[in-house]
């Protein structure tokens, strides 16, 4: 339980606020390589609050600027992509990627005004299918070379969704890991040959025991977090039986991403976005260790759940989000079908639009959540007295930084899980034909 003052700190992103000035020392995903269509590669893009056009320039530069024309305030999303920048409709206007007006073309002629007008303009950078911003003051830290940066593009896919809350409660359901047992627990264990592309249906590494059946039947999990240079990593044991032990890592990258892993061959390393205080965006990058993705199949299948052109969900408040009686009885534990992005969207999204954390009560389980808190609480701190943050990387050092290791899987309980998840993930990397040369 915190109070009001403390819940606001440590949710609110708008410009000045202390977690938006926090959140934007680092590289934020705006928008998928997939949304600037070739046609017309133009997207109005809104991050913490603050409103920005996103394009491609008619020589393949990416440019984000704020949305207002410097002139009297139009819409520069409904701008024209023509001679090396995005024109204004209103009175044409021209500003390249770096902000710069080029052209003021209905003032007089041999007019300078053009040398005087700056639009504010954003570091942006491309990696594996995302589109990342920068929307700090000074030089964007070096993104670490995670497997998921660093993998080919063959064996990366990215998507995106929306969820109508507060970013902290969709980053803080990543970072518990007891709730996998309830709220994505099925009643019955499907061939797991059919989850490809899917989390939590497969069989865990080293072991033929549905993945649906270890949550089931195995809920009280033991949940160890230590500290990482990139933020912390979360380790959840369920002892299956005297011989055995199911071990899950996943991790928080700081400031608000996940890497888990979603199958023996495949993570998913996650940014919960806000879009504004009530409002954020996933953008995910799935990254395959062994086969290239079947990127048609995974797209086809998230397609089915979000709707383009904004990545809405078509199961949301409005409609109970499928919740159907039926099927809470005899087959899932929520009766909102299989699909379990669903369900964590509705348990973050029924905590309200900004969940009120001075009713909470947290328990054991929550372990990762607090020390999250106290992280997010320090850096803000760090950041008030001028001190060092955490990840901002120079390139040497991010460089160095990789992995992290994501792993689910079956271990011997004569093995410690530490030991474990190092062998295994060293296995999965020897066999990988990219990932060998980023050992840990
Ligand atoms: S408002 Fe944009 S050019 Fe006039
Ligand atoms: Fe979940």
């Amino acid at each position: 339980m915190i109070t009001a003052e403390q819940n606001d700190l440590i949710t609110r992103v708008g410009a000045g606020t202390p977690a938006g000035t926090l959140l934007r020392h680092y590289w934020q995903p705006v928008a998928l390589a997939e949304e600037l269509a070739p046609e017309r590669p133009i997207r109005a893009v809104r991050l913490m609050g603050q409103d920005l056009v996103l394009f491609r320039d008619d020589e393949g530069r990416l440019g984000l600027i704020d949305r207002d024309c410097p002139h009297r305030g139009a819409d520069l999303a409904y701008g024209r992509l023509e001679h090396g920048g995005l024109r204004c409709a209103f009175h044409g206007w021209l500003f390249d990627v770096n902000g710069a007006c080029l052209e003021t073309p209905a003032e007089p002629e041999g007019s300078k005004l053009h040398t005087r007008i700056r639009q504010k303009s954003y570091p942006v950078v491309e990696r594996s299918g995302i589109i990342f911003g920068y929307l700090g003051e000074g030089e964007p830290p070096a993104l670490p070379a995670f497997d998921c940066f660093v993998a080919p593009d063959t064996h990366t896919f990215a998507f995106k969704g929306l969820f109508e809350c507060n970013w902290l409660q969709a980053l803080e359901v990543g970072i518990d890991p007891a709730h996998a047992s309830f709220l994505h627990r099925f009643f019955e264990d499907e061939d797991s040959s059919a989850g490809y592309g899917k989390q939590f249906r497969s069989t865990s590494a080293d072991s033929d025991m549905p993945i649906t059946r270890v949550l089931r039947e195995f809920y009280r999990p033991e949940i160890r977090v230590d500290p990482t240079d990139y933020g912390m990593r979360l380790t959840a044991l369920r002892e299956l039986s005297e011989q055995n032990r199911h071990v899950r890592v996943t991790n928080m990258v700081f400031p608000q991403a996940i890497v888990i892993p979603m199958s023996a061959e495949m993570t998913i390393s996650q940014w919960h976005v806000p879009v504004d205080d009530t409002h954020c965006y996933w953008y995910a990058i799935f990254t395959s260790f062994t086969e290239p993705v079947n990127k048609e199949q995974m797209r086809a299948q998230r397609l089915e759940l979000y709707e383009l052109p904004n990545y809405t969900s078509r199961k949301n408040k409005r409609n109970n989000y499928g919740f159907d009686v039926h099927e809470q009885l005899n087959r899932t534990y929520t009766g909102m079908g299989h699909d379990i992005n669903v369900h964590d969207q509705w348990a973050i999204e029924s905590q309200g639009a900004i969940q009120d954390r001075t009713r909470e009560n947290l328990g054991a389980t929550d372990i990762g959540i607090s020390h999250y808190r106290r992280m997010l609480r320090n850096a803000i701190d760090a950041m008030n007295q001028g001190k060092p943050l955490p990840m901002q990387l120079a390139p040497e050092q991010a460089e160095q930084m990789r992995g992290p290791a994501s792993i689910d899987g079956v271990s011997s309980t004569q093995q410690g899980p530490e030991e474990y998840w190092q062998e295994a993930d060293r296995t999965r990397r020897n066999a990988s034909s990219w990932a060998q040369a980023w050992q840990l």
